[in-house]
This record gives structure tokens, sequence and C-alpha cells, in this order.
């Protein structure tokens, strides 16, 4: 399979669309009593795609109990109590909804010291390569480009890492923060190339907002300043799209 487009009339019909796809991967992997890892996003991009989860979780009695997952990115530092923390976010629009066991949760922690974040960083890549990687990534699309958290100059191999935040990026969370001062200037992000490995990657772009970008992305030279346009390179990748994100593709 080679990178595709699919274009929905609404966000909503895209996100259920997703939210069926994730649901039949973890049943399937349930009849073969196999763990299903996903990776995860945050942003207000895949809010409507976890909320059918949720519903599918308790109208048709999704089990989540073989779901293990990781999230893609955290800002640092960050304390997991703060209502910015993508901690926060996850527990909130998903975790603290499904039946998925506390030790299967894995989100970047935001609080590990200096000293010991390189090697943090390391053993989170570790522990999804031992899973045997991803069978499935969410993602969202920055401004900038960026994939979890990696922004424009990101390789195209990288693994989990700290990263500084591109000045787009801080100005787009500053409304969340309550002004930019209060943006961290580091956060916590798998690579580019611990996204890359995934089995399957689905980027969901709403709006108008993102049309310019997602032009860029999907139809753009493949560069390290936009590195979302990486994913050209894996094969199986779809972008889910609405109208407005669609407008100039
Ligand atoms: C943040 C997250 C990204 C996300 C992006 C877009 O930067 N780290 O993972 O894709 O925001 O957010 P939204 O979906 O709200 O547009």
């Amino acid at each position: 399979e080679k990178i595709h487009n699919v274009i929905f009339n609404s966000s909503t019909e895209g996100s259920l669309t997703v939210a069926r796809e994730i649901a039949d991967l973890i049943k399937d992997k349930q009849k073969s009593n196999a763990n299903c890892i996903l990776g995860l996003a945050t942003g207000s991009s895949p809010i409507k795609v976890y909320e059918e989860l949720i519903r599918i979780h308790k109208e048709e009695s999704l089990s989540f109990a073989n779901v293990i997952t990781f999230n893609l990115d955290e800002y640092y530092p960050m304390d997991k109590n703060n209502i910015q923390s993508y901690y926060y976010f996850m527990h909130e629009h998903l975790f603290n909804h499904v039946d998925i066991l506390p030790e299967n949760i894995n989100i970047p922690n935001g609080s590990v010291s200096s000293e010991d974040l390189y090697e943090y960083c390391i053993d989170y890549e570790m522990k999804i390569k031992a899973l045997g990687g991803l069978d499935f990534e969410l993602l969202g699309i920055g401004r900038t480009g960026h994939i979890g958290f990696n922004e424009p100059g990101s390789h195209f191999n990288s693994g989990t890492r700290n990263i500084t935040l591109d000045h787009i990026t801080r100005v787009d969370a500053a409304p969340a923060f309550l002004g930019i001062d209060n943006v961290p200037r580091k956060a916590i992000t798998m690579g580019v190339g611990t996204v890359r490995s995934a089995k399957r990657i689905v980027l969901l772009g709403w709006g108008i907002s993102k049309a310019n970008i997602l032009k860029k992305t999907i139809e753009g030279e493949i560069t390290s300043h936009v590195p979302a346009t990486y994913l050209q390179e894996h094969n199986n990748t779809t972008f889910v799209l609405d109208k407005g994100a669609s407008t100039e593709l």
C-alpha cells in the first residue's frame, strides 16, 4: 500500500471511521490472545476518535484489557497533575472511561530529572521495540509540520528524545497555558523513526487551518523542514481529512 488520502464530509465522519479501524484491530488481536500496541496522540484532532472508542467500549463491550498504549509526547518539564499535561488530557479523554490496565499506559514522564532524561528516553524507545513495535499510530499535525513534537530539523531516523519546541508551536499552545511565557520550552517526543516503524499510521487533519501544511506534507518534497513529509516513505499511512483540510490538495 502507498500513502493515500481519504476525504470525509466532516471530522465526525472521519473520526468514526478511524475509531472503527482501531476497535477492529483490538478485537482481531484479542482473537489471537495478543496485545494491541497503540501509539496515541493528544491535541484537538483525536478527541472525537477517543469519544467513539469510549462509546464502542460501553455499548459494544469492547475491552481494552489487551491494549498497551504509548503516547507520542509530553511537555518538559511538566507535572502530570497539571491540567495542561498530556497525562491529564489522555486520562480525561480516554483512559478514565475504558478498562485499560494502568500498567499498560505509557506517557512520556515530564517530571523526570534532567540527569535521568537521556536514559529515560532510550528506555521508552526500548520498551516499544521489546513489544514488537507499534501496531497502529494515531497522529495529528502541527502548523510547523511536526508529528508528535518532531519539529523542523528532526532526523527521519530519530528516536524518543528531549527536543526544543518551535516558536510557532509555543504560540499555538499559548491559549491553553494562558500566555506564551507559561508554555514549556521543551518536550519529550517519540522520534520520526519511532513513528515510521509503526505497522500502520493514520494522520488526522481537520479544518482549513491545516490545509496549507497538509499540502506540503502530502504533495511537497520530502524534507526535514517539514518532518511529516517523511510519512510519504511509509508504506501503510493514510491521511484522514475533512473538506476544509483538503482544500489545497
Ligand atoms: C501538539 C501535539 C501534536 C498535535 C498538534 C496539533 O503540538 N504535540 O501531537 O498533533 O498539537 O494539535 P491539534 O490537533 O489541536 O491541532
